[in-house]
């Protein structure tokens, strides 16, 4: 069984307060949705109250009354002399988890069928690479480096190959820069909602968040950045680092237009702050061209993962050359490097990178026309998006309950992440993130599934707050991509 102490739990609890809540309740739907998010693992032992009491500064009735709210909903298990676990409830009329129907948890599509020839030419390549050295590498392979300088170059940003550092995914990049370019209590501007592994990162290294809203372009509205909030928070905090994903934001699929990139850069600047800006969906373009690349000041980071697949692991850092060695410098004793063979796969598939695109573009069309389509049908009073590109539509609910949604879906066998998993402080509970990547077959399945647990929820009243009392099905940790 996993202890988890104040100390590991505190970042989790992070903003746990509700305003016009009693504290205890507040806890305690904090403490259900770090469970059926999958970040506290069924299974995870509590701190004991006095010790959480004394971690939060609240009294030790308040941590009492949260631990007997949970264990009435049944998401924690008290046993004298052993504590206090979380558990996850059994579904209603059975014993045991629901059975996973449909997992929309991650917003990823199929694997390119260019990755497989890829993965043949590769292989073929292996033996003579692996007779050539050890294959430790901290920089990435010349010619993977060139290939993703030279589609830089061609997509308008001019970049040569020592201004590439290859790394096992963006997530991998990510966690390199926070660790590298940041020290603890440093602030660091964020985007609110954001990728939240992006945020896990940066507060993995003792980083403080301050959030910038970004709303999705709607019927009426633009949505995107607001300026004003840019220029408050880059003065107000001074950050060291700034967390962007400019060219369809996950979750809302906003893009930054060319000004405000230029009035970014030129804030970053002032202050003194390191611009990554995460390019991982950024060419995945539904309605027009793909946004181009953000401006050279920044450090950009890429994958693959949205275009050839996930699973191939490969990414990678853009930045002038003596950050790309600095980098390198300091990636041990995280990691020593990247698999060779994804990189040699992804460079035989990248010279087809046009093609899977274009692919994309059809798959991404098709599964966001469907999903608008059904959600105007089944679920009329949501408000939905205008989304150009990327791989997700940002709902909004119209009221508080995206988190007791979430648990009357996995009730149903249809899994998604709750709009608060992509906040700060527990925001968006009037938002849930929808993928549609996954075809429009299953996307025909999961949305009148989706409707029958809204009915239920308006039905119960719950209003997102308690709406997580009652059974959810089982989250796996770190599942949302
Ligand atoms: C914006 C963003 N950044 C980073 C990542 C992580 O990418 P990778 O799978 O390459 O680590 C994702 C994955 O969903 C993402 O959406």
């Amino acid at each position: 069984m996993v202890g988890t102490g104040p100390r590991s739990l505190a970042p989790l609890l992070d903003g746990w307060r509700t305003a016009g809540e009693p504290a205890f309740r507040s806890l305690a739907a904090r403490v259900r949705l770090l469970a059926v998010d999958g970040r506290l693992a069924s299974g995870s032992r509590l701190p004991a109250e006095r010790e959480l009491a004394a971690a939060l500064g609240v009294s030790r009735t308040t941590v009492s009354a949260a631990y007997a709210q949970l264990r009435v909903s049944g998401h924690l298990e008290s046993t004298r002399g052993s504590g206090s676990v979380v558990r996850l409830p059994p579904a209603p009329g059975g014993r045991g988890r629901a059975p996973v129907v449909l997992d929309l948890t991650r917003a990823v599509l199929p694997c390119a069928p260019q990755v497989h020839a890829a993965a043949v030419r590769a292989a073929a390549e292996l033996p003579a690479r692996a007779a050539a050295g050890s294959g430790y590498d901290l920089v990435g392979l010349p010619e993977l480096r060139e290939l993703v300088a030279a589609r830089y170059t061609a997509r308008g940003l001019p970049t040569r190959a020592d201004e590439v550092l290859v790394t096992p995914g963006a997530q991998a990049a990510i966690g390199l820069l926070a660790r590298t370019l940041t020290s603890p209590g440093d602030r660091v501007l964020v985007e609110s909602p954001t990728y939240p592994h992006a945020l896990d990162a940066l507060r993995a290294v003792g980083a403080r968040p301050v959030a910038v809203p970004v709303r999705a372009p709607g019927a009426r509205d633009a949505g995107g950045w607001d300026e004003e909030a840019l220029e408050g928070a880059f003065a107000r905090t001074r950050p060291s680092l700034a967390h962007l994903m400019p060219s369809f934001h996950n979750p809302t699929g906003a893009v930054m237009p060319p000004g405000q990139r230029r009035a970014v850069v030129e804030l970053a600047r002032r202050y003194g702050t390191r611009l990554v800006v995460d390019e991982t969906t950024a060419e995945l373009a539904i309605d027009g061209p793909a946004p181009g690349p953000f401006p050279a000041d920044a450090v950009h980071v890429g994958s693959v993962a949205k275009t050839l697949w996930g699973g191939l692991r490969i990414g990678w850092v853009r930045a002038d050359a003596r950050t790309v060695r600095h980098l390198a410098q300091h990636r041990s004793p995280w990691e020593l490097g990247t698999a060779v063979l994804d990189q040699l796969v992804v460079a035989h598939a990248l010279p087809e990178l046009d093609d899977v695109l274009a692919t994309r573009r059809e798959q991404l069309r098709a599964g966001r026309d469907a999903l608008l389509g059904l959600l105007a049908a089944h679920l009329p009073g949501w408000g939905l998006p205008r989304v150009a590109g990327g791989f997700c539509a940002w709902v909004e609910l119209g009221s508080e309950s995206s988190s007791a949604l979430v648990t009357a879906a996995r009730r149903r066998g249809l899994h998604l992440t709750a709009g608060p998993r992509f906040g700060l402080d527990g925001a968006f509970e009037r938002f849930l993130r929808v993928p549609y990547g996954y075809g429009t077959g299953v996307l025909e399945r999961a949305v009148p599934v989706l409707a029958e647990a809204w009915a239920e929820v308006r039905t119960d009243g719950a209003d997102g707050a308690g709406g997580l009392d009652g059974a959810g099905g089982p989250g796996q940790p770190g599942d949302v991509v």
